[in-house]
C-alpha cells in the first residue's frame, strides 16, 4: 500500500537525519557535519558523514549514501514504506494501516520476514503437538527451561524429516524459492526439489531487535546425526550474522533500565541467565565480536559486561573483542567464572546470586589484564613487565576519554608498582604513533572528494564515481546545492552530450525533471531507483569541488567557492574538452585529404578557427557582470 505523499513529507520533515542515525551509530561533530563509524561496512577510523544541513549521509569508505528513509531501509533491511512506517513511529505521526496479509508478500524482504515466521510458528507447533516433538521439549526441560521461557524465546523442534517444512509450505503455498532464499530449504543436487536443512534439532529463532524471526540456530538432540553441535541459517538478505546478537529483542528493556549488557556466547547461556531473573543479557554465537555488535548494544547501553570463563577458547575471542568495545567509547568489565563453567552451568549449579555476585565483581578490563599478567608471573621479570605495561597501555591509549586514562595510569601504577611516568612514556609513543595514523586518515578524508586520492585509498568496494569528470562533477553538485538559477545558467551554456558520465547523465535527467518542484536534495533521492545513482547523489554532495582547488585566488574560504564562479570555470573546462575534441576531429579530416589528395585549406582554415576559439575560452565570461 502506498503511504499518501504529504504524509510521506510529514515524516520526512519530523525525521532529522542526525537524531536518526544517532540512534545506531555514534556520531561525533566535525566542522559542519558528523562523523563516526559507518554502519555498512566494517571500519576502524571514521568515514561515515551525515549532513543536517543536506540531509544526507555519505560513507567515504565504502560510497554508500543516501536519506533518512535510505538510511532506515538500508541499517534495518527494510522496504520504503517500511522505513517510512519507523520513522513515523518514532516521531508520533499516524499512518494508515495496511489492509492484508499478501501486503507482507510485496517486497522480498517482507516474504523473506513471512517465510521465517511461517518456519518458526511451525517448528514451535512441532515441539508442542507432535509425537516426535517430545523428544526436543524433553531436551529443553532437562535444561531447566519452563514452559514460559520456552514460549518467551519462540524454542522450537524441527522434524526429523527430510520435507517437514517443504510440505508445510506446499500446504500454505509459498513459494519454495522464498524458503529457499531465507536459508531454511535447500535445493535437491539433481534439481527435482528441496529438502529441510534443520532436521530432528532444537530449534532457536533468532529475532531482530524490533522481534520479528530473521534466523534460526539448531542443536543436536541425537548421536546418530552427524552434523555439527549447532547448524545455523546462513547470511541472508535479512540476517548477516556480524551484526545481529543473540536476545537484543527479550533483553532490551532491561538494558536500557540496568544500563549494562552482560555479553555472554551462547544461546543456552542467554536463556538460562535470561530466566534465572538476569535480563539484561545479550549473545554472540561463539564469534568474536564485531563493530556492528558494539554499535548494536550501544544503542541501548555503554555499559559491557564479558563474563569469562578461564577454560574456553571461545572466551579469548570474546576478550579480543574488549579492546574493540573500549575503543568505540563504550566501558568493559569482565567477570570471571570458575574454570570449566559456563553461565548455563554456573547458575543451574550455583544460583543466580552467585551469578549476580560475579557479575557485581566485575573488574575494569585493564584490571584483568593486570592480573592476569601477575598470574602468570610476568611482572615478576624486567622483561615480563615490559611487555605487560606495553599491553595494558595499548589498551589505554584506544580510551578517548584523558580522565579515565588519567586515573587508570594512577591505579596500575601503585597496584602493580610500576611508575607513572613509565606508563605515561610508553601511552606517549603509541598516541605520537596513533597520531600520525589519524592525520593520515584525516587528509584522507578530507580529499575523499577528488577522484584520485579516493581511488587509491578505498578497497575494491569504492563506487565508480570516482571516474566522473571533475568539470562534470563540480556541475552536477553546483546545480543540486544551489538549484533552479544554476540549472537555467548550465541549461543555456551546456549540452547533454557535454557530459559524458552515464552517472551524470543519469542524475542530470533527475534533476531537470524535478527542476520546477522546489528544491531539496535530499528529496531527489527517493525518486531514484538504481542504488549506484542514490549513492552517487550522495557522493557528490558532500564532496568538495575538486576545479575549486586549484583556484587560491578564489576566495578567501576555500570550502567555499563562489557557486556562479565554480559554474562559469566548469561549462569552461567542458567547452575545452569539446573544442579539443573537434580539433581532434578537424586534424583527422586533414590527414583523410591529404591521403586522398584533396585540398587541404578548408581543413587548415577550420583548425585555425577551433585553435583561435580555445585562446578566446580563456577570456571569455559567461557571468556577465554579476
Ligand atoms: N556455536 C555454533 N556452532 C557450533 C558450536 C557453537 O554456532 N558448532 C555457537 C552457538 O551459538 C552456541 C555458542 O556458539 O550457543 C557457544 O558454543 P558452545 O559453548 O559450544 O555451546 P553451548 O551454547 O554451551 O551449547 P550447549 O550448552 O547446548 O552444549
Ligand atoms: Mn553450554
Amino acid at each position: 500500500m502506498r503511504i499518501p505523499d504529504e504524509i510521506i513529507d510529514e515524516i520526512r520533515s519530523a525525521s532529522d537525519i542526525v537524531d536518526v542515525v544517532s540512534a545506531s551509530v555514534p556520531l561525533k561533530k566535525r566542522g559542519k557535519n558528523y562523523l563516526g563509524l559507518c554502519p555498512f561496512h566494517q571500519e576502524k577510523t571514521p568515514s561515515f558523514s551525515v549532513s543536517a544541513d543536506k540531509q544526507m549521509y555519505y560513507c567515504f569508505g565504502c560510497g554508500k549514501g543516501g536519506n533518512v528513509f535510505t538510511f532506515v531501509m538500508e541499517h534495518d533491511k527494510v522496504s520504503f514504506v517500511e522505513a517510512a512506517r519507523t520513522l513515523a513511529r518514532r516521531a508520533g505521526i499516524p499512518v494508515p494501516e495496511e489492509g492484508s496479509a499478501d501486503q507482507a508478500r510485496t517486497t522480498e524482504f517482507e516474504g523473506l520476514y513471512a517465510a521465517c515466521r511461517m518456519a518458526s510458528a511451525f517448528f514451535v507447533e512441532n515441539l508442542f503437538s507432535t509425537v516426535e516433538g517430545k523428544l526436543g521439549l524433553e531436551y529443553f526441560r532437562h535444561r531447566g527451561f519452563s514452559d514460559d521461557t520456552i514460549r518467551a524465546f519462540g524454542l522450537g523442534y524441527a522434524l526429523n524429516a527430510w520435507d517437514g517444512l517443504v510440505r508445510r509450505a506446499e500446504r500454505d503455498s509459498i513459494d519454495p524459492a522464498i524458503l529457499e532464499k531465507s536459508g531454511l530449504i535447500l535445493r535437491r543436487d539433481d534439481g527435482s526439489g528441496y529438502y529441510d536443512r534443520f532436521r530432528g534439532r532444537a530449534i532457536f529463532p533468532i529475532f531482530s531487535p524490533t522481534g520479528r524471526v530473521i534466523a534460526f540456530g539448531a542443536r543436536k538432540l541425537r548421536e546418530d546425526d552427524p552434523l555439527g553441535k549447532y547448524i545455523n541459517s546462513p547470511e541472508t538478505p535479512i540476517y548477516s550474522k556480524s551484526r545481529v546478537l543473540y536476545g537484543v529483542y527479550q533483553a532490551r528493556d532491561a538494558l536500557r533500565e540496568q544500563d549494562a549488557a552482560v555479553l555472554v556466547e551462547g544461546y543456552a547461556d542467554l536463556i538460562s541467565a535470561h530466566q534465572a531473573g538476569v535480563r539484561n543479557v545479550v549473545a554472540t554465537s561463539g564469534t568474536a565480536l564485531t563493530p556492528e555488535q558494539i554499535h548494536l548494544i550501544a544503542r541501548y547501553t555503554k555499559n559491557i559486561i564479558l563474563v569469562y570463563d578461564a577454560d574456553s577458547a571461545g572466551s579469548k575471542a570474546t576478550l579480543r573483542g574488549a579492546d574493540l568495545v573500549i575503543e568505540h567509547g563504550l566501558d568493559v568489565r569482565v567477570a570471571g567464572l570458575p574454570q570449566g563453567e559456563d553461565p548455563d552451568s554456573f547458575v543451574r549449579k550455583e544460583g543466580v546470586d552467585a551469578f549476580r555476585a560475579i557479575l557485581d565483581a566485575a573488574v575494569s578490563f585493564l584490571d584483568f589484564k593486570a592480573e592476569f599478567f601477575r598470574s602468570q608471573g610476568m611482572l615478576e621479570t624486567p622483561e615480563g613487565k615490559t611487555r605487560a605495561v606495553r599491553s595494558l597501555v595499548e589498551t589505554l591509549a584506544r580510551m578517548s576519554d584523558e580522565i579515565k586514562r588519567t586515573f587508570y595510569i594512577k591505579s596500575i601504577a601503585e597496584r602493580y608498582d610500576i611508575y607513572e611516568s613509565v606508563l605515561y612514556r610508553e601511552l606517549d609513543r603509541i598516541l605520537g604513533k596513533e597520531a600520525a595514523r589519524a592525520r593520515y586518515g584525516a587528509s584522507r578524508d578530507q580529499d575523499a572528494g577528488s577522484a584520485s586520492v579516493a581511488g587509491q585509498t578505498q578497497e575494491a568496494t569504492a563506487p565508480e564515481p570516482e571516474t566522473v569528470p571533475a568539470a562534470e562533477k563540480d556541475l552536477l553538485k553546483v546545480m543540486i546545492e544551489h538549484g533552479p538559477p544554476l540549472m537555467e545558467f548550465v541549461l543555456t551554456h551546456t549540452e547533454k552530450g557535454n557530459f559524458t558520465h552515464p552517472l551524470v547523465r543519469a542524475a542530470l535527467d533527475l534533476l531537470f525533471r524535478h527542476k520546477d518542484e522546489g528544491w531539496d536534495p535530499s528529496r531527489l533521492v527517493d525518486e531514484v531507483e538504481d542504488p549506484r545513482l542514490k549513492d552517487f547523489l550522495a557522493n557528490i554532495l558532500f564532496a568538495r569541488y575538486e576545479l575549486s582547488r586549484g583556484w587560491a585566488e578564489i576566495g578567501s574560504e576555500p570550502d567555499l567557492p563562489d557557486p556562479w564562479k565554480v559554474a562559469e570555470q566548469s561549462v569552461l573546462r567542458l567547452m575545452a574538452v569539446e573544442l579539443d575534441r573537434k580539433i581532434r576531429e578537424a586534424f583527422r579530416g586533414l590527414k583523410e585529404a591529404d591521403a586522398e589528395g584533396k585540398s587541404l585549406i578548408p581543413h587548415q582554415q577550420l583548425i585555425q578557427a577551433l585553435q583561435k576559439e580555445k585562446v578566446g575560452l580563456k577570456s571569455l565570461r559567461l557571468l556577465g557582470n554579476r
